[in-house]
């Protein structure tokens, strides 16, 4: 599976998109090892506090299957499900990266629907808390 191939699918994942508050549509697309891919989009809340962001969406499908070793993840986002840049993961999903992927795990940023940055979780999150820590 390319880049490319991942970044793809993130744009269609938005299409699920709950988020009738905030108008972002996002969607992610996350690869195991063993080449299955998860979506996720984001799903929004009337009281606010349950929303949930579409990389924890991906992450957390693919762990509740069994999936606990993770290659790469692609998001794109924009208001209105419009592709303005990269649409970076929140700190709180960065930590949920880290708990199952290694440093050189690679985050793939849609800037449009077929160009990206890609970053390894490392850079997105330096000097991280993770689960040898409290080992
Ligand atoms: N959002 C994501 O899905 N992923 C992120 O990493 C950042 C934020 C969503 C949550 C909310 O539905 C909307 O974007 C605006 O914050």
């Amino acid at each position: 599976m390319t880049d490319k191939e991942l970044l793809s699918l993130a744009v269609k994942a938005m299409e699920n998109s709950y988020s009738p508050y905030s108008g972002c549509k996002v969607g992610a697309a996350l690869l195991t090892e063993s080449g299955k891919v998860y979506l996720g989009t984001n799903i929004e809340n009337a009281a606010f506090g349950p929303t949930i962001c579409a990389e924890r969406v991906a992450i957390f499908k693919a762990v509740s299957e069994g999936e606990k070793s993770f290659s790469k993840i692609a998001v794109v986002g924009g208001k209105n499900g419009v592709i303005n840049g990269i649409f970076a993961p929140c700190g709180v999903c960065r930590q949920v990266m880290r708990e199952f992927c290694s440093d050189d795990f690679t985050v793939i940023m849609g800037i449009s629907e077929t160009e990206y940055k890609s970053l390894p979780l490392s850079d997105l999150l330096p000097l991280s808390f993770s689960p040898e820590d409290v080992k």
